[in-house]
C-alpha cells in the first residue's frame, strides 16, 4: 500500500478537494483506495456520508478515522492488511507531530495551491517544511505542488506571476481547474460515481459533459501519482 498525503501549511489551500479528487479518479482506475481523516474536521467522514446519500459512494473505498497518532497507527496497518492499494491522507493546515509524522510516512506528498501571492508563500514556506523534514529524517519521498483552482479563462497579470513563480518546484504536469464539480465534490461524492448517474439522466447532458471533463482531467493527475509511485 502507498500512503499519499496532501498537505499545506495554509487553510482552504485546497487538500481535501484535491484528494477527494484523486480518489475519484483511483477509484475510477479500480484500485481500492483508503481514506485517512486526519483533520480533527472530519471532512472525509463527512464526504461519505454525504455520498452515500446521493448513491455515490465506491465501496472498493473506505474512511479510516485518523486524527490522532495512535490511530494513524492502528489505522495504517489495519489497510496495509486489508488489502487496500493506497491510502489518501487529508492533512489539517499547519505543522504539527501528527502532520509530521504523516509526512514522514508517505510515498507522495501532493501540496496543492492557488495562484494568490500568499497562497504562493505559504506553498513555498510548507514545501521548505517538509524537504527539511525529509533530509532529517534521511527519506526520498516523491514530492509536487499542484496549481490548484486554476481560472480556465486568462490569468491575470499577477496569477501568471504567481504560476510561474512554482516552475521552480517539482510539478504536476497539469493543474486542477476552478470547476463546479470541484467545488460540490465535497457534497455530490465521488466524482467518478457521480458521472455515472448523471449519463443515466437525459436531463443532465450539460452538467454531464462537464462533469466528465473533470474526471478527465483527475485521470491525468492520477495518472501522475500512480507514475511516480511506479517506479
Ligand atoms: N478546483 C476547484 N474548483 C472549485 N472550487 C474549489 C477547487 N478546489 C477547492 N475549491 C473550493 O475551495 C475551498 C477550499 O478547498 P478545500 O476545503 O479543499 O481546502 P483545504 O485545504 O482542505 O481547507 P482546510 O484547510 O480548511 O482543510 C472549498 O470551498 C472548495 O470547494
Ligand atoms: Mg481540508
Amino acid at each position: 500500500m502507498k500512503l499519499i498525503a496532501c498537505c499545506s501549511f495554509k487553510g482552504g489551500a485546497g487538500k481535501t478537494t484535491a484528494l477527494m479528487g484523486l480518489c475519484s479518479s483511483l477509484a475510477f482506475n479500480q484500485k481500492k483506495v483508503a481514506l485517512f481523516d486526519a483533520d480533527e474536521n472530519r471532512p472525509l467522514t463527512k464526504w461519505k456520508e454525504n455520498a452515500l446519500r446521493n448513491d455515490a459512494w465506491d465501496p472498493q473505498c473506505e474512511v479510516f478515522v485518523a486524527d490522532e497518532l495512535p490511530l494513524l497507527e492502528d489505522v495504517y496497518e489495519q489497510a496495509e492488511v486489508s488489502g487496500f492499494d493506497y491510502a489518501l491522507a487529508d492533512t489539517h493546515g499547519g505543522a504539527s507531530e501528527l502532520n509530521g509524522t504523516i509526512i514522514a510516512s508517505s510515498d507522495f506528498l501532493l501540496v496543492p495551491t492557488m495562484l494568490t501571492p500568499l497562497d504562493i508563500d505559504e506553498a513555498l514556506a510548507t514545501y521548505r517544511y517538509i524537504i527539511e523534514l525529509l533530509l532529517a529524517e534521511g527519506l526520498q519521498t516523491h514530492t509536487a505542488i499542484l496549481r490548484q483552482r486554476v481560472p480556465t479563462g486568462r490569468l491575470t497579470v499577477s496569477q501568471q506571476a504567481a504560476y510561474d513563480v512554482l516552475d521552480v518546484l517539482p510539478l504536476f504536469d497539469t493543474s486542477m481547474y476552478e470547476r463546479d464539480a470541484f467545488a460540490a465534490i465535497k457534497e455530490r461524492g465521488m466524482l467518478h460515481m457521480t458521472v455515472a448517474n448523471m449519463a443515466r439522466n437525459p436531463a443532465m447532458r450539460l452538467m454531464f459533459r462537464n462533469n466528465q471533463r473533470a474526471l478527465d482531467e483527475l485521470a491525468v493527475i492520477g495518472a501522475f501519482v500512480e507514475k511516480a509511485l511506479e517506479g
